[in-house]
C-alpha cells in the first residue's frame, strides 16, 4: 500500500506491506532505530513516538494508518547537533542506565511538552510516565529530570 506522510518534518514516501508495523517501518525502512521495541504489545512503551500531537505506541499501530499524518520520533529532538531540554535534563540527572526506556519516555514527555503541561509535582510525573516502563534506574533520578525541565 502507499504511505505518504511525514516524518520529523520531512515528507516520506513509501510502498509498504499493509501489515507493517509503524515501528518496524521507523526503524527498518527509515532507519531511525533511536524508536525502541521491546515488548511488541502496547505494554512497556519503548516504542512511543508522537502522532498528530498525541504520544502513540508504534507496536501497536501499522505503518499504513500513518497515512497522511505527521510522526515525530526522539531523533527530532536534537537541536542542531545538541541535546534538547529534556535529554539534558535526563543526562544531567543520570536519568537513564541501559537507555532502553530512555527514547520513549522522552518522546511522552516531548508531546506534553509541546502543549505546555508538563507535570509539576512528583506523582504527575509519575502518573504520566506510568505507560513507560524502565527496568533500571528505579525512577527517581527520571522524576527529578523531568521536574527540573518543568520548572
Ligand atoms: Fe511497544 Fe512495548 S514495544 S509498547
Ligand atoms: Fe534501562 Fe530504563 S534505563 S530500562
Amino acid at each position: 500500500m502507499k504511505l505518504s506522510c511525514t516524518v520529523n518534518g520531512e515528507e516520506v514516501q513509501a510502498d509498504v506491506p499493509p501489515r507493517l508495523l509503524l515501528s518496524d517501518f521507523i526503524r527498518h525502512e527509515l532507519r531511525l532505530t533511536g524508536t525502541n521495541v521491546g515488548c511488541e504489545m502496547g505494554v512497556c512503551g519503548a516504542c512511543t513516538v508522537i502522532v498528530d500531537g498525541e504520544p502513540v505506541r508504534s507496536c501497536l499501530m501499522f505503518a499504513v494508518q500513518a497515512d497522511q499524518r505527521s510522526i515525530s520520533t526522539v531523533e527530532s529532538l536534537d537541536q542542531n547537533g545538541k541535546l534538547g531540554p529534556l535529554q539534558q535534563a535526563f543526562h544531567e540527572n543520570h536519568a537513564l542506565q541501559c537507555g532502553f526506556c530512555t527514547p520513549g519516555m522522552l518522546m511522552t514527555l516531548a508531546s506534553l511538552a509541546a502543549q505546555g503541561t508538563l507535570p509539576k509535582t512528583e506523582h504527575e510525573v509519575r502518573e504520566v510516565l506510568s505507560g513507560n516502563i524502565c527496568r533500571c534506574t528505579g525512577y527517581q533520578n527520571i522524576v527529578d529530570a523531568v521536574l527540573k525541565v518543568a520548572s
